[in-house]
């Protein structure tokens, strides 16, 4: 049968069903594969198999497409708003009018953060990194928010999520107010879900803070751009601390931990200090040399994706996005030159082509980021804030389905067999 994958092995044949999504690759369903053969299947880093099923995110890495819900991420970056990405994610269609009024509200209430969070943040170093603080302070919510942790109650799930995407930006914004000394400023309701951030971030309380239209809209698009993307490493930690029931704050804090790696939400830290190293476009061929050279560890950050084998899609906005943040901010680094030139000649590069190795999301955007007055080191955590929206939804998908099980992995065992305890003075 075309629908049944046949499996010969211990000397029988197993027969196992093929399912079918709406889009993208069957997968072969072997959830009785043990107890029928007594066998595991092997896929450490899980390059070959699908954990859960999710109505969520769709990504085809070879056509470099990205849907949420079935709407293109280009679409959605160019005419959405991540208000709207975030109702669309955690309810599965577009609000009406009414519906995004209603929900921008609700999150906007629920940006205050509790007054005595402010004395854990005087805790840390003023030199910890923003990091080490939104893992500490995001885990630490659960012991605030007692009265939305019932996770079997949709009704206590739907208010810790809204708590969670509400509160990112003012943890976010008091981590580097702490950094660099200075006070920490509550949120102003008439702003924007993103000129609260920026004011927050970015606003003293001796002077008036001004949104530039502009930046704000960039903010926006660049949350939406990192709103979710499937099973990634940090989504996968937030369903697996989410499978045994802990807390959605402290799942998110698992997320955020995973997400701090260079090989995760680091990456654009690198490619922006990549590009201050080439410097000048003329010094671009030494680098794509040493990029090829398999003996050099030098790789060219921002290029190459575990999924992705043509352009980011994400990549393309955040490009266009670049332009519009200069000219609003009048500034001109001459490192989007650079960036430019750089990815043009390995465009060019049968290296490159042949490997299917194009900018992703993070090449052009620690460009934007630093522009607009952002530290390196706040770029993760940015990526954390506007991540938060994905990993609530994904974790909401989890629990509302009714077949969710605690996640198990097992492996293959290459320890010692079975030997006896040997006394300290005989060994
Ligand atoms: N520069 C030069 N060569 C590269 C690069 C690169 N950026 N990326 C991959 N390659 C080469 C590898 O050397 C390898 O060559 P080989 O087949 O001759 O050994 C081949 O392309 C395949 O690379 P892998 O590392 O096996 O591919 P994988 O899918 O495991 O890795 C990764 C993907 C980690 C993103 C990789 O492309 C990389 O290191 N890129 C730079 C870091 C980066 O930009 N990360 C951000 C990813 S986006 C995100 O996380 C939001």
């Amino acid at each position: 049968m075309a629908n049944q994958a046949k499996l010969t092995t211990a000397g029988k044949e197993f027969e196992y069903p093929i399912l079918k999504g709406s889009v993208g690759p069957d997968v072969i369903d072997i959830r009785k594969l043990y107890g029928q053969t007594g066998q595991f299947t092997f896929d450490p880093g899980f390059t070959s198999t699908a954990a859960c099923e999710s109505a969520l995110t769709y990504i085809d890495g070879d056509e470099g497409v990205l849907l949420h819900r079935g709407y293109p991420i280009g679409q959605l970056a160019e005419q959405s708003s991540f208000m709207e990405v975030c109702y669309l994610l955690l309810n599965g269609e577009l609000p009406s009018g009414d519906e995004l009024e209603t929900f921008s509200t609700t999150i906007t209430r629920h940006t205050m953060l509790h007054e005595q969070l402010a004395t854990f943040y005087r805790g840390f170093r003023r030199d910890a990194h923003p990091m080490a603080i939104m893992c500490g302070v995001v885990g630490a919510l659960s012991a605030f928010y007692h009265d939305s942790t019932d996770i079997a109650d949709p009704e206590h799930r739907k208010i810790s999520s809204h708590r969670l995407i509400a509160k990112m930006p003012t943890i976010a914004a008091m981590a580097y107010k702490y950094s660099v000394g200075q006070p920490f400023l509550y949120p102003d309701n008439k702003l924007s879900y993103t000129g609260n951030f920026l004011r927050m971030t970015f606003g003293v309380p001796a002077e008036e803070y001004e949104v530039i239209p502009a930046v704000e809209k960039a903010m926006d698009r660049i949350f939406i751009l990192h709103a979710d993307h499937e099973q990634n490493a940090s989504t996968s930690t937030v369903r697996l601390a989410g499978s045994s029931g802990a807390n959605p704050f402290a799942c998110i804090a698992a997320g955020i931990a995973c997400l701090w790696g260079p090989a995760h939400g680091g990456a654009n830290e690198a490619a922006l200090n990549m590009l201050k190293e080439i410097g000048t476009p003329d010094k671009i061929p030494h680098y794509i040399e040493r990029a090829k050279d398999k003996n050099d560890p030098f790789r060219l950050m921002g290029f190459g994706h575990r999924v992705y084998k043509n352009y980011d899609p994400r990549a393309t906005v955040m490009q266009s996005t670049v332009r519009e943040v200069f000219e609003a901010l009048k500034v001109d680094d001459p490192l989007f030159e650079t960036a430019l030139r750089l990815e043009e000649i390995a465009l060019n590069d049968p290296y490159f082509v042949e490997k299917k190795l194009f900018p992703n999301v993070d090449f052009y955007s620690g460009i934007i980021l630093s522009a607009i007055g952002f530290p390196t080191t706040m770029f993760t955590v940015l990526f954390a804030l506007a991540r938060t929206v994905g990993w609530v939804a994904q974790w909401n998908e989890m629990i509302s389905d009714p077949g969710q099980k605690i996640g198990r992995p097992r492996q293959l065992y290459t320890g010692p067999t079975q030997r006896d305890y040997v006394a300290i003075d005989k060994r």
